[in-house]
Order: structure tokens, then sequence, then C-alpha cells
């Protein structure tokens, strides 16, 4: 094994964070490629429950590297935070934290852009989290945008800040209505933030070529999900990043010949938080018992989250697209006391059958889901370490899940603490032992 990707296959909130947590004590380094602090990932130990938006996780275990790759977008205010945060609760970091020189800088104004935006669109929304994250990636395509490596060199950052916001200033004041921005006081700011990650910003790229030449174990922690990802996803209700397997190569600067299984995270049912079409969406009182018993809601915005039942095309598809070796499959516990349950296998719209992902919005929105039904379980899952312990109609569900995705399943996820898991194969685990 040399470097493993965490995807998840939903729509982000999969539960990544407890995964990536359980696999980061077997890895020497854990990577994120992509996006910024629009993710939050939660993490439950004995010292308590930590949420992040930017520092992987594996930051918990002592020991391991964590780095913010080349692909991921930057707020330097609330990593900051998020620092102060793991050192005020015994948590030492030091040179265990990198960033990429490379990665891009999330400015005041992308935020305001993408508050702005929203509000402009009305209707036509995409439900962000208004964390800049969008604007962001559009000046990195623009080649106008600020990366970390400009935050150490005062005579860069300024010039590029008075540069943009020339253009900004003009764009917020006339298209939105809204207060611009002054060069001084994002340039004092911004250059405080450089002065203070100064120790952290390296070349990550080369620092991870050189784990990969000794031999250490790599896991690349994807956030947000699938069917969010700009190219993937349900466009244009998606993130503005390549959240796939494939955005863990550019977006930290490994070749992927270096990367050897990818594991998708996948929750025994469905959920969505912000707009777009969401097909096994449930408006009754078992999405509303999902929502209530998952604790469906979101750990950035606090947003609740839509839910609905496992959709297997979905799921398939990111099997596809992101070449999944196998998945994780969490909150099984959720599920429990449910009469019947549903797994969706095709949508029909028109009278057309669809097996596979269309790429067409309006079919997604307007399609009807095609069910299997099946027999749920009374018995509680909860903390199952063993998959013997399963109730039966648990497994045969399980199985199903495997069969339709053409995935195997390696993790169970019973609970939201770290014990709570059945591990069927651990995808880093040198021995490769298989657990039942
Ligand atoms: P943005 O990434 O803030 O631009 O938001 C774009 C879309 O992605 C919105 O529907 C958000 O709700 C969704 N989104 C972004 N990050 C996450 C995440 O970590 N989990 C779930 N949804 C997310």
């Amino acid at each position: 094994m040399a470097g493993l990707v965490v995807v998840g296959s939903q729509w982000g909130d999969e539960g990544k964070g407890k995964i990536v947590d359980l696999l980061a004590k077997d890895a020497d380094v854990v990577v994120r490629y992509q996006g910024g602090s629009n993710a939050g990932h939660t993490v439950i130990t004995g010292k308590g429950t930590f949420i992040f938006h930017l520092i992987p996780s594996g930051i918990l275990y002592r020991g391991k590297l964590c780095v913010l790759g080349n692909g991921v977008a930057i707020d330097p205010g609330g990593l900051i935070g998020e620092l102060d945060g793991l050192k005020k609760n015994g948590i030492a970091v030091g040179k265990r934290f990198l960033i990429c020189q490379r990665a891009h800088v999330i400015m005041p104004y992308h935020k305001a852009i993408d508050k702005a935006a929203e509000q402009a669109k009305g209707a036509r929304r995409i439900g962000t989290t208004g964390r800049g994250i969008g604007p962001a990636y559009v000046d990195k395509m623009a080649r106008v945008g600020i990366r970390m490596g400009d935050l150490l060199n005062p005579d860069v950052l300024k010039q590029k800040i008075q540069e943009n916001l020339v253009e900004i200033n003009a764009f917020l004041r006339r298209i939105y209505k809204a207060k611009g921005f002054t060069v001084e006081s994002i340039f004092k700011e911004y250059q405080a933030y450089g002065e203070r990650l100064r120790p952290h910003i390296a070349d990550v790229s080369l620092v991870l070529d050189k784990a990969f030449g000794r031999g250490q174990h790599v896991l690349f922690e994807g956030a947000q999900g699938t069917h969010l990802d700009v190219d993937f996803g349900t466009y244009p209700y998606v993130t503005s990043s390549s959240s796939c397997s494939g955005g863990a190569c550019t977006g930290s600067g490994v070749g992927p010949t270096n990367i050897s299984a990818v594991l998708g995270v996948t929750k025994a049912y469905t959920t969505r938080v912000g707009e777009g079409p969401f097909p096994t969406e449930l408006h009754n009182e078992i999405g509303e018992q999902l929502m209530q018993r998952g604790n469906e809601f979101g750990a950035t915005t606090g947003r609740a989250r839509r839910c609905g039942w496992l959709d297997l095309v979905l799921l398939r598809y990111a099997v596809r697209v992101n070449g999944l070796t196998s998945l994780a499959v969490t909150k099984l516990d959720v599920l429990d006391g449910c009469e019947e349950l549903k797994i969706c296998t095709g949508y029909r719209h028109e009278g057309k059958l669809y097996r596979e992902m269309p790429a067409d919005l309006k079919v997604l929105q307007e399609c009807q889901p095609v069910y299997e039904r099946w027999t749920g379980w009374a018995a509680d899952t909860t903390g199952l370490t063993s998959y013997r312990a399963l109730p039966t109609v648990a497994k045969r569900y399980l199985a199903r899940v495997e069969e339709l995705s053409t995935c195997r399943i390696d993790i169970i996820s019973t609970g939201s603490k770290r014990g709570d898991t059945i591990v069927i194969r651990n995808p880093l685990d040198r021995s490769k032992k298989r657990a039942k």
C-alpha cells in the first residue's frame, strides 16, 4: 500500500471524518487535497468532540504528518483558529502540519461575493456555505488568485491585492450594491496571517514524494462528495473543486501511480445539504425520522440536511468515476427499527428507464425513483463491532449494496464513537487480515 484516497460517494457528510480518523492510526501522512472550510469533519474521541474545517483529522494522533495540498482553498484566519483550538486542548501540532505554498487563499472579498451572488440568485441559489469557495476558485482559474507563498512576500501581496481590488470593488459596488474593501486593511491582516503560518508553509508535493520514497502510507482525505464534484456532480448544484479521487493527484502534486486504493464512504441512506436535485428525497415522517435519528445537521452551517433512501444509481456512478476499490458504509444503526427499507436501482423519466447516472439536470429533477423493497430489522445495531453480530436482514441489505454497486464493503460504521465500527478489512493494514 502506498496511497489510499478516501472520498465521499454521495453529496458530502457521509462520515468521512470518522473513517479517516480510524484509518489515520495506520497512516504516516494525511493529506487534504481540495475544498476549503466549506467542509466540516466531526471526530469524537476520549478528549472530546472536534470539528475540523481545514486541518486533517489525523492531527489528533501523535506523530502523524498532516498536510493541505495545493488544491485546498485556505481561509488563513479560520485555520489559525483551528490551530489555536488544538493547542487549547493540549494537542501539539509543531512541524506536523504543513500547507502547500501553491494553495490559493480565500480573501474577504471572496466571501462577500459568495454571499452577494447567492442573494442575487434568489430561487436559483445553490445554497453555498458562504465561505467564499466558488469565488476563490474562480480567481485561481482566472489567474488572479493569491497563493499561500504570496503571504510571505509583502511587496507581491500588496501589489496583488491592489490589482484585484480595482475590479472587485467596482464589481461589488455596481452589480451587488455592496461595500468595497481597502487595500491597507486586507494587506495588514493577511500579512500577519502569513507571518503566523510561515513555519507551516512548504512544498507539499516534494514532502509527499519523499514520504512515498520512504515507503510510507499516505492517506488522502477527500472533502464534500462525488456528486458535489465540479465535473461529475449535479452541476451547477456542486462545489467548485474536484472532490473525486482524481483531485487527490492534481490537488497535492503526486502522480496517479502512487495511488493504490480508493475507499468510497457512503451512508446507509442518503442526505444532501443545500439546493439541487435529490431523486430519493423523502418529504415524509421517515425522512424526518432519519434526520432526527441521524442527527443530520451540518457541521459547518448547522443547516438541516435533506434525507432519503439509499440510491444505488448514485453509488454505482461513484464507483466508476472514482475507481473505488471498496466501500465504507456509515450510520447503519440509523436504519434500526425501520419496518421497510428501500434501495433505488434506477430512475424513470418520460417513459425511459435510466440505470446509469444522467447528466441532464432536468431528468434528475423530474424523475421517479425505481425502488427495491427490503424488510428492515428491529434489533439495535448501535456500537456493534463484529459483522457476525449483525441481524441477518442487515447482512442481506449490505450484500445487496455490494452486488448493485459492484464494490465490496470493507468497513461498516454503527455509531458516532471511534470504536463503533466493524472493520471487515482495513485497506491500510499491512497484514491484509480479513475479520468477520
Ligand atoms: P460551496 O462549496 O460553499 O460553494 O457550496 C456549494 C454546494 O456544496 C452547496 O450545496 C453546499 O451545501 C455544498 N457543500 C459544500 N461543502 C459541503 C460539505 O462539506 N458537505 C456537504 N455539502 C457541502
